[in-house]
């Protein structure tokens, strides 16, 4: 494939990577969307193995990449469950990182790399340093981020005593070692300063990390995505590869718009969910055994009582959240909404920007079990229907039904926007003990008058619902 046409395949796939992103931002084209993506990957892979940069000596390696690559993505899409998505997504961030480190100190080794001019020299080796920096941000970030979202470390912050000095020190450290790097004379004086630089930015990305709070995980998710785009434009300025700087900034730029709408959705600032130290309510995931603190008495209810509730009532919002996805409860979910529209209830959906543990999260479980779109509302479109509502039902959903986020400023998730499904005349809580949500506190709902608590697995109890529903 010569040059030209390499480009104007480029130039196709950058159209259809636009395209699938323009498609995702709906359920209804996100599969289109998807395919978009698919074709354009696919395209830009091809173009760039036969293009001109790649001669045939080339393609044993990249075949045996490929196959490596390949397979170990197969199995992972095979065994990965719906629930581990994030933390999948938080080790695929860091791999784009580690990529961008490699590529950066392969490029500055390369010895068949030759320049027009000094300044030319300088421009290469300062996208080298930008990159592995990015780049080394991201890899340590990511595998903090994927430690903290499986539970293999606590979501505690790690708040160190002059943190925000450390990090301003490794900041000034870093741009010293830059200018030292770029005045080297020989690419064994510019190691030294490119190691040591590298050092501290993975030092720095674990300190990040470590310093945000669970209940701010979300807003890491997304900026890491971000990040992850950056290290992958950074490499393709280390590479020439143009196609690789526009898809890494489109990654990059979306990255950043979806952590500013996560902020927005949560509540915080961006800087200060950046300077950590939100959410110091712990935040492991949930775990049955992690009963919170009871502060009074909680009215169980049945499955068949849920089911008469329910037949009763003339509107209904059902509210999703990560224990739906644990229990793979959505298709459940969706034969009790056909039951009740068949007897002429008025059955909703009020999904919660951070609800489950990854953005987007309940829209693709409802999705998939074909729940119509049209049913399906954003939390501020709903929030207002709650009084008018006869039953509000919540599906292993619990931080983002916390009344606590708006009475009680002294908690970690006070000010955070959320559900008020105590508003409904009863609400209905299926979840299988006492056990606190992701950001690890108590849930005052669980207490009040109106609210009533159906414990069990929530695909388990939604079967026996269905079945007295039918009976
Ligand atoms: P959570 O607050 O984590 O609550 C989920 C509840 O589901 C738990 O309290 C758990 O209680 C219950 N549960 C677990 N397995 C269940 C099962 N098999 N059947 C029935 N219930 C089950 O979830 P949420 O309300 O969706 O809120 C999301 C939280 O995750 C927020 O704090 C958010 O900040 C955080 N987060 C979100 C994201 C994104 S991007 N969405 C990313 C990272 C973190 P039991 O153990 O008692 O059953």
């Amino acid at each position: 494939m010569n040059a030209s046409l390499a480009t104007v395949a480029y130039i196709a796939s950058t159209i259809l990577f636009i395209l699938s992103l323009g498609g995702l931002s709906n359920p209804e084209t996100a599969r289109r969307g998807n395919l978009f993506g698919v074709i354009g990957m696919t395209l830009a892979v091809l173009a760039t193995v036969f293009g001109p940069r790649v001669t045939p000596a080339g393609y044993p390696w990249i075949i045996a990449a490929l196959v490596v690559g390949g397979a170990v993505g197969l199995v992972a899409a095979k065994k990965v469950q719906m629930t581990q998505m994030p933390e999948l997504v938080a080790l695929m961030h860091s791999l784009v990182g580690l990529a961008a480190c490699l590529v950066g100190f392969a490029s500055y080794v390369d010895p068949t790399i030759t320049f027009a001019s000094p300044a030319e020299k300088s421009i290469h080796e300062m996208e080298i340093y930008i990159g592995i920096l990015i780049g080394a941000v991201t890899f340590s970030g990511s595998i903090v981020a994927f430690g903290k979202l499986s539970g293999k470390i606590g979501g505690k912050p790690l708040l160190l005593p002059g943190r925000h000095w450390m990090n301003l020190a490794g900041l000034l450290v870093v741009i010293w070692f830059g200018r030292v790097f770029l005045q080297a004379e020989s690419i064994d004086a510019g190691m030294l300063p490119l190691i040591v630089m590298t050092v501290i930015a993975l030092l720095f990305g674990i300190h990040m990390v470590m310093a945000i709070g669970g209940a701010d995980m979300p807003v890491v998710v997304s900026m890491l995505n971000s990040y992850s785009g950056w290290a992958a434009a950074a490499t393709g300025f280390m590479l020439s590869n143009d196609l690789l700087i526009v898809v890494g900034a489109l990654v990059g730029s979306s990255g950043a718009i979806l952590s500013y709408i996560m902020c927005r959705a949560m509540n915080r600032n961006f800087i200060s969910v950046i300077a950590g130290g939100f959410g110091t309510g712990g935040g492991a995931p949930a775990a049955a055994g992690d009963a919170a603190q009871p502060a009074g008495e909680v009215s169980p209810i049945s499955a068949v009582e849920t089911a008469e509730l329910l037949r009763d009532a003339k509107s209904v919002v059902i509210v999703p959240g990560y224990g739906m996805a644990v229990a793979q409860a959505q298709h459940t979910v969706f034969e009790i909404t056909k039951l009740l529209r068949e007897k002429r209830v008025n059955v909703r959906f009020g999904i919660h920007p951070v609800a489950g543990r990854m953005p987007g999260h309940m829209n693709v479980l409802l999705a998939e079990a074909k729940v119509p779109y049209d049913i399906v509302l954003e939390m501020d479109e709903i929030n207002e229907d709650f009084p008018e509502t006869d039953v509000a039902m919540v599906i292993g959903a619990n931080d983002i039904v916390n009344p606590a986020a708006q009475d009680d400023p002294g908690s970690p998730i006070a000010g955070m926007p959320v559900l008020e499904v105590w508003k409904a005349r009863t609400s209905v809580v299926m979840k299988r003990s006492m056990a606190s949500g992701y950001a690890g506190v108590d849930n005052p709902l669980f207490y009040k008058e109106n609210n009533r608590m159906l414990f069990g697995d929530a695909k388990k109890m939604l079967d026996e619902v269905l079945a007295a529903l039918k009976s």
